[in-house]
């Protein structure tokens, strides 16, 4: 005989390795205060709709709230045995409160029981990945006010291209992770919907109220089909793209930021508490933390295209292989709050080096594509002007010379509009002045977007 909640048609006992092998209780306890909170409501719905007796359900409902406390105080002991969170606290419950421990899971199973308890607790904790966001985006905002009107080389082809203000890029990474905001909470729509009282698959032969436990658990709805309802995880996979691409988001920051950090660009310098050294060589400051989270989202990445895998051409309704998906989404969600974190912790610190910015943007002939428009508003038509431009970038590079160094001769031998007046005119600073306009570089525009974003936040 086998002594399992559904041993009654076996004789023998489960193998000791299946035992090991099949539990979920290692990854899937993390959900127990949502899988107390499902039956709670489900306890009192089958009271409800005249299914256990009022009596029952207070007992139930005790029974879980003290269950729920010896969880949270580190009293309960989880047991490889009872496979899951799901029996493990079954069990508990009749071992404290008797036979009506044994009426709870009328009109259930585990299949309905887990959707539930995943989409509650996945809720919660995309919840927090917003707020973690928002949080960088305003460590982000605060570096971008500071930064203002500090003027660096924009790159194209990571190629000086045009200078751009410091404070206008990180407000750049700012758009980047608002729409990370913005995914996570559109995946919570699909999210909310309350698949209990799907039952193993069909529905259940009770007189349930559905709504009823939908609206106790705060879901929008409960979902239209059960079978649907039992074997959808396509809320999963949506979360872990979210969290792939907030993950490659910080990838590119991070990637940004070594850059800067290096010995070539030496444009910011991050904070001690955020960097290590080297075990040889005595002058390292290495930037591990971006380094580090630059690699996590590949770990991240990997937990999306494994869910991808596990539900491809799976058929309906609820298959063991999703058993699978909380390792990889409950792991992608800790690695990106840990990498938000660290970034949030980090961007405070970040020391920007205004001179060094300031001299890159100013050498690598990045204020060109402003003499080109220089030469158009005297009426050169843009395309000769671009080539006119071209032909002084050629010309200042065989001499040694910058763009605003050009003088009377070497502009009159290349255009008789180009003159020394036009090119001693070009600065960095007239550059990214004179992109004033929503959404461009001009140091107005940047603090006119910083305080957009904090009126955002005081929403
Ligand atoms: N531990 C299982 C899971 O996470 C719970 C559902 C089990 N249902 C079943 N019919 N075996 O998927």
């Amino acid at each position: 005989m086998s002594n399992k909640l559904w041993g009654g048609r076996f004789s023998a006992a489960t193998d000791h390795l299946v035992e090991q092998f099949n539990a979920s209780i290692e990854v899937d306890q993390r959900m127990a205060l949502e899988d107390i909170r499902g039956s709670q409501a489900h306890a009192r719905m089958l009271a409800a709709c005249g299914i256990i007796t009022e009596a029952e359900r207070d007992q139930i409902v005790d029974g879980l709230a003290a269950i729920a406390e010896e969880i949270t105080s580190g009293a309960f002991s989880f047991s490889e045995k009872l496979e899951d969170v799901h029996m493990n606290i079954e069990q508990r419950l009749t071992e404290r409160i008797g036979d009506a421990g044994k009426k709870l899971h009328t009109a259930r199973s585990r299949n309905d029981q887990v959707a539930t308890d995943v989409r509650l607790y996945l809720r919660r904790r995309s919840e927090a990945v917003m707020e973690q966001i928002v949080a960088l985006q305003q460590a982000l905002v605060s570096q971008a006010e500071q930064h203002a009107e500090a003027i660096m080389p924009g790159f194209t082809h990571l190629q000086s291209a045009q200078p751009v203000t410091f404070g206008h890029h990180l407000l750049a990474w700012v758009e980047m992770l608002e729409r990370d905001r913005d995914r996570l909470a559109d995946a919570r729509k699909r999210m909310n919907i309350s698949p209990l009282g799907s039952a193993a698959l069909a529905g259940t032969t009770f007189a349930i109220d559905r709504a009823m436990t939908a609206r106790e658990l705060g879901f929008d709805a409960p979902c239209r089909n059960s079978l649907d309802g039992v074997s959808d995880r396509d809320f999963i996979i949506e979360l872990l793209g979210c969290a792939s691409l907030c993950a490659i988001h910080l990838s590119r920051m991070s990637e940004e930021m070594i850059l800067w950090m290096s010995a070539q660009f030496q444009f910011i310098d991050l904070p001690d508490a955020y960097c290590t050294g080297s075990s040889i060589m005595p002058q390292k400051k290495n930037p591990d933390m971006p380094e580090l989270v630059r690699g996590k989202s590949g770990r991240i990445v990997g937990g999306l295209v494994a869910m991808l895998m596990t539900m491809k051409s799976l058929p309906l309704a609820y298959n063991k292989d999703m058993q699978e998906d909380k390792t990889a989404i409950f792991d992608a969600l800790d690695q990106l709050e840990g990498c938000l974190r660290i970034f949030a912790g980090m961007v405070p610190g970040m020391r920007v080096n205004r001179d060094r910015m300031h001299a890159a943007a100013a050498s690598g002939f990045a204020t060109a594509t402003d003499l080109a428009d220089a030469l158009v508003r005297a009426g050169v038509p843009f395309r000769e002007s671009h080539r006119i431009v071209g032909e002084s970038v050629a010309w200042c590079i065989d001499h040694g010379k910058e763009l605003h160094e050009m003088d009377d001769a070497a502009c009159a031998a290349i255009h008789p509009s180009l003159t020394r007046e036009m090119v001693a005119r070009l600065s960095v600073e007239a550059c990214v002045a004179a992109r004033d306009h929503l959404g461009g570089t001009a140091p107005d525009r940047v603090r006119a977007q910083c305080a957009w974003w904090q009126q955002q936040w005081r929403k």
